[in-house]
């Protein structure tokens, strides 16, 4: 009997976590006796049919790496004509009995449709932003939540030594979920998220009440995805393929307004990328492990059209529709919390 294939790509913004997925999809692969074929550059690999072969060796050695060994885009086949049906020959032509899609809420929505279609596809949730539904926490949030925390602790002490106001801009689309957390851990002043609109004037009202109490120094923990009135700020009006402007910029109008209405010397620090990159915590690392078996175990049950999850502690299938139907966003009660340590 032939050996049976299945394929796998990663897609969106990398992740720290995503090769631990790929090592464990292979050696789970292995022990049932599937090879394992690795599409470039998420959609664009099938699209352009752009393959790695991965086995034992070529999963060796990056648990512990940051980033993708795939490769990664934001490439959406339903931008482009003919893009589908290229992906459905590619099922075809590498006799692949099921693909993988491990990405967030746009690779994932793609993955949804691909499977309405009669694809045989099955996801694996991604993201830094923890903002997928379905799944408690996606593997990259704790990662991006501890090198944030680490940052909020350094500007603390140069803030405190030149009497500053810091504000630290964190990532977060849509939602505020890496901004609340490093902001609660890194005991950020103000925490500003997508969720909840500026109000700069209570901003400036709980870092003038720390300084009257003798704090001569406040950081402020901003989403980039935080609004003013509702309006983003970005970095350009260019869409990508999936219709996302490019954000940032929040935290230099915030620090120029805290300036001009408190008088007190403010600075910004733009965390960007850094957060995406590097080596995953031990959190992320078993966590996308239990994923990529998991999702093997979706595929023998011929589960297409789910996705594996975290519900409490627990490994779960969970529709790709109803994951993507909605994003996860901050709860208000959540945080509502941070404000007890406010100012
Ligand atoms: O979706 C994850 C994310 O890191 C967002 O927090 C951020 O807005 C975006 O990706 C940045 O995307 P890019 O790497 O394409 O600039």
């Amino acid at each position: 009997m032939a050996t049976e294939k299945i394929g796998i790509l990663t897609g969106g913004g990398d992740c720290p976590g995503l090769n631990a997925v790929i090592r464990a999809v292979v050696k789970g692969a292995a022990k049932k006796g599937w090879q394992v074929l690795g599409f470039k550059n998420s959609w664009k690999g099938m699209i352009d049919n752009e393959t790695i072969e991965l086995n034992d060796r070529s999963v060796s050695g990056i648990l512990h790496r940051g980033g993708t060994i795939l490769g990664t885009s934001r490439t959406n086949p339903y931008k482009s004509e003919g893009a589908v049906a290229k992906v459905r020959a590619a099922f075809v032509t590498h006799g692949l009995k099921a693909l993988i899609a491990v990405g967030g809420e746009d690779t994932l929505g793609v993955a949804a449709k691909l499977a309405d279609e009669k694809m045989p596809v099955v996801g694996v949730p991604k993201t830094i932003d923890n903002d997928l539904a379905c799944t408690d926490f996606t593997f990259g949030f704790d990662t991006a939540v501890n090198i944030a925390m680490e940052c909020l602790d350094r500007l603390h002490t140069t803030a405190e030594s030149h009497n500053r106001v810091i504000v630290c801009e964190i990532m977060g689309r849509h939602a505020g979920w890496i901004a609340t957390y490093a902001g609660l851990a890194g005991g950020a002043d103000v925490i500003l998220i997508p969720e909840v609109p500026i109000e700069i004037d209570h901003v400036c009202e709980v870092i003038r009440n720390r300084h009257a109490r003798g704090k001569l120094f406040s950081i402020v923990a901003v989403a980039e995805g935080a609004k003013f009135a509702g309006k983003d700020v970005t970095q350009e009006e260019k869409l990508d393929q999936f219709g996302h402007v490019r954000l940032g910029g929040v935290g230099q109008i915030l620090a120029e307004l805290i300036e001009k209405k408190t008088g007190y010397e403010t600075r910004v620090t733009v965390l960007g990328h850094i957060q995406r990159g590097g080596s995953p915590t031990a959190f992320d690392r078993v966590l996308g492990t239990r994923f990529g078996i998991g999702v093997l175990n979706l595929i023998e049950k011929g589960q297409f059209g789910y996705m594996i999850s975290l519900q409490g502690d627990k490994i779960v299938a969970a529709k790709l529709k109803d994951a993507t139907g909605s994003l996860k966003l901050v709860p208000k009660e959540f945080y509502e919390l941070s404000k007890i340590f406010s100012g």
